[in-house]
């Protein structure tokens, strides 16, 4: 049995999937490369920058047995057509969601306390001494924290913004009802009522562009954007052009558009932080997440049902 791996994987994983059957190829990128490498794999585990669709699946045979992707999200893959095809999907929910949570709540620090802005002033050599008033940041005590999408790991941003003495409103689907004793208000009035407005949606065709140019015109000129969701949930050129003219206080993102490409406005603004996908990127995550997925091929492969099958 083949599995194709398009990522150097941690060397725990060897004790699931033997690795004398792993192939590992890193250049999915390059697509004909990738669809030659895909050829005759019984299994594929795949990261978030990999486009799984027909053609790929094509490619590869049909002694493919299953696509297993190594991150929570899945809106690289056509599940539709992994289906059609009797393939089975996988995903790495629960294991990441403290390692995002966490980075969300330094994400949330780094813009309020302009911590990027701080630290490349003073790498340039433009600190001169204590100043009174100097880069005074906003404080979260006290302030509302609007939770955009209440899955896993929206739910423990929001237990921890306790420590933070933060109150928590949910933007969702039933507004009157609650989520871990917190309100549950519409995606709208969250946003427009939130001083911290925090994103943890899938990407889907009904959240492509949920935060656009209307939505950021119903935030507070005070309030802040952060985004560790997908990049296409929020319309980033309509982004930039609000922070541009100080619509709204600032953004951190760690997911772009058109990753790794980042809007040339954004780049040259104090008021966002800029980060390149880390939400999940910590060494005991990314080795969790490595060895769900290699467990869900051993399942498929030995007959039995993926632990954490889409
Ligand atoms: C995910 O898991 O979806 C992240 O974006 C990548 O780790």
């Amino acid at each position: 049995m083949d599995v194709l791996a398009t990522a150097v994987l941690p060397d725990s994983i060897a004790a699931i999937v033997s690795p004398a059957r792993l192939r590992t190829f890193e250049r999915a990128a390059d697509r004909p490369a990738f669809l030659e490498a895909v050829r005759g794999a019984h299994a594929l585990m795949t990261m978030v920058t990999d486009k799984v669709d027909d053609g790929l699946l094509d490619a590869a045979g049909s002694q493919l047995r299953i696509v297993a992707n190594v991150a929570v999200g899945y809106d690289n893959i056509d599940l539709e057509a992994a289906r059609q095809r009797g393939i089975v999907v996988t995903n790495t929910p629960d294991v990441l969601t403290g390692a995002v949570a966490e980075f969300t709540w330094g994400m949330i620090l780094a813009i309020t306390r302009r911590i990027g802005e701080s630290e490349r002033l003073v790498r340039r050599g433009g600190w001169h001494g204590w100043g009174f008033d100097f880069l005074t940041g906003t404080e979260l005590a006290g302030k509302q924290l609007g939770i955009i999408g209440a899955g896993r790991i929206g739910r423990d941003v929001a237990r921890r913004a306790s420590a933070f003495d933060m109150r928590v409103v949910f933007g969702g689907r039933r507004p009157g009802s609650e989520v871990d004793g917190w309100p549950v208000v519409s995606v709208d009035d969250a946003i427009a009522s939130s001083d911290i407005v925090s994103l943890h949606v899938p990407l889907r065709p009904d959240t492509r562009h949920l935060i656009d140019a209307r939505a950021i015109g119903l935030m507070k000129p005070s309030a802040f954007l952060i985004n560790t969701a997908r990049g296409p949930v929020v319309d980033e050129a309509a982004l930039a052009e609000a922070l541009a003219a100080r619509r709204i206080a600032g953004a951190a993102l760690d997911v772009f558009e058109r990753e790794p490409v980042i809007h040339p406005t954004l780049l040259t603004l104090e008021n966002v932080v800029l980060l390149p996908h880390l939400g999940s990127a910590t060494v005991e995550t990314r080795t969790t997440m490595a060895e769900l997925a290699a467990s869900n091929v051993a399942a498929v492969l030995g007959g039995q049902p993926p632990l954490t099958p889409l």
